[in-house]
Parts: C-alpha cells; sequence; structure tokens
C-alpha cells in the first residue's frame, strides 16, 4: 500500500496496554493479529490512501467510524481533521500502539477506541458520516456498515479480491471479494464514486467509494 510517513517523525513505542474485553481474551482473531503487531516493525500510523480520498471531498457533520482499524493513520488523519473518530478492532495491541500515538499528538480526546470482535459489534443507525474500513472484509460486517452512514456520508472500504487467494490459496474465500463486490452488495440508496483496484492485474484488492443519497 502507498503509504506516506508520518510527518512528525517516528516515536518509540514501548509496549502498551489497552484494557482486554474478557470475552475476548481467548479470540482467535486477537491472539492472531496481537502476535503479528507484536513481532512486526514499528508503526508508520500512515492514513490509508481511501482515508484520503474520503476526507478530502464534501461530507457531512458528524463523527467517522474506522472498522478493522489498526495501527493505521486513517483514524489520527479523521482527528486531525476535527472530527470525532470511533475506531474499533479486536486486537488491543493495535488499539494500545493507536491510542499512545493519539495521545502523542494530542489527538485523544476525539478518539473512542473499541475492542471488539466486528462480527458482533453493532454500529449507530446512520450516526456516522465516513464508515471507513480497509483490509478486512466480511460481507455481514459490510451490511451493517452500510446503515451506519448517514444521509449524504461516505463509505469507504479495500479488501483482498479472489485474485489474492492464487499466492494464497489457504486464504479463506469468505474473506475475500468476489467480482464486482463490494459495489454490487450496495443498498440502492447508494452512488457509486468510484470503485477501483489498485496495483497491478489481476488485482489483489479492490477499493470501493461511495456516497449514501437515501
Ligand atoms: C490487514 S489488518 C488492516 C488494518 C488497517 N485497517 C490497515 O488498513 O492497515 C486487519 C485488521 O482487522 C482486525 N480484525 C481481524 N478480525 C477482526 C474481528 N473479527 N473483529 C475486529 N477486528 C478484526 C485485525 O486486528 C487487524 O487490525
Amino acid at each position: 500500500m502507498n503509504r506516506m510517513p508520518d510527518p512528525a517523525g517516528p516515536a518509540s513505542y514501548p509496549p502498551s496496554m489497552h484494557p482486554i474485553r474478557p470475552e475476548l481474551a481467548g479470540f482467535p482473531d486477537r491472539l492472531k493479529w496481537n502476535a503479528r503487531y507484536s513481532a512486526g516493525p514499528p508503526p508508520s500510523f500512515a492514513a490509508h490512501p481511501l482515508a484520503e480520498q474520503a476526507l478530502a471531498l464534501a461530507l457531512p457533520d458528524g463523527p467517522v467510524l474506522e472498522l478493522a482499524c489498526g495501527r493505521s493513520g486513517s483514524a489520527l488523519l479523521a482527528a486531525a481533521a476535527g472530527r470525532a473518530v470511533t475506531a474499533v478492532d479486536s486486537s488491543d495491541v493495535a488499539l494500545g500502539s493507536l491510542a499512545l500515538e493519539a495521545r502523542r499528538r494530542r489527538l485523544d480526546g476525539l478518539i473512542t477506541l473499541v475492542h471488539a470482535d466486528l462480527g458482533s459489534w453493532q454500529p449507530t443507525a446512520a450516526g456516522f458520516s465516513l464508515v471507513l474500513c480497509t483490509g478486512y472484509w466480511d460481507v455481514t460486517v459490510f451490511a451493517r456498515a452500510t446503515t451506519a452512514v448517514r444521509h449524504g456520508g461516505l463509505l469507504g472500504w479495500e479488501a483482498l479480491t479472489d485474485a489474492a487467494r492464487r499466492d494464497r490459496p489457504h486464504l479463506p474465500a469468505q474473506w475475500c471479494l468476489r467480482p464486482a463486490e463490494p459495489a454490487c452488495l450496495l443498498p440502492a440508496c447508494f452512488d457509486v464514486l468510484s470503485q477501483q483496484e489498485p496495483g497491478p492485474q489481476p488485482a489483489t484488492r479492490r477499493r470501493l467509494l461511495a456516497r449514501c443519497g437515501g
């Protein structure tokens, strides 16, 4: 992904603690992603290009929701633009890093971090001016996310496509977009602004930006 470096420069990231919801203690997605984040390189906190694109467009007043936020800088970018942000992830390690960085940038007052399994977490209906999700796909979560966008607001989503399974055959099919998804799954009240496949073909990722008009 095309990630810009953090203009504030690198920071030192000691292991940070985010409260663990007891019901997620043994949750496989929490354990897997905590291990990845703990073993990986320090985060760049660069915003996803889709977040940059969406936040540059006209948006109604209201908060931003980022699903499966990980340690991306998209939530930080939205908060820096003055938006209240709710950022949801099952990895308390990722949320802890994000909390630390938000505090360093004095944006913590604008960001609410939610430790949750997106499989069961319910957003506020029509509550958000922008709903963003990058690097995650679940068709049920997508359907729920469409209901969280307020009139005039945007839905931005990027996920792996079926083509990603050629190189990574162990990837479950339900984690990957089928042809024409996710645009073809939108309720009729949405207008598709763009659906693109960044990178060389066959594209392993697809990126949607849509506006809720109904
Ligand atoms: C590929 S990373 C993407 C992170 C970030 N959105 C980005 O673009 O860099 C996938 C994220 O989804 C989160 N995740 C995986 N399964 C989840 C679940 N069931 N509920 C909530 N978050 C989940 C992981 O913890 C991880 O942070």
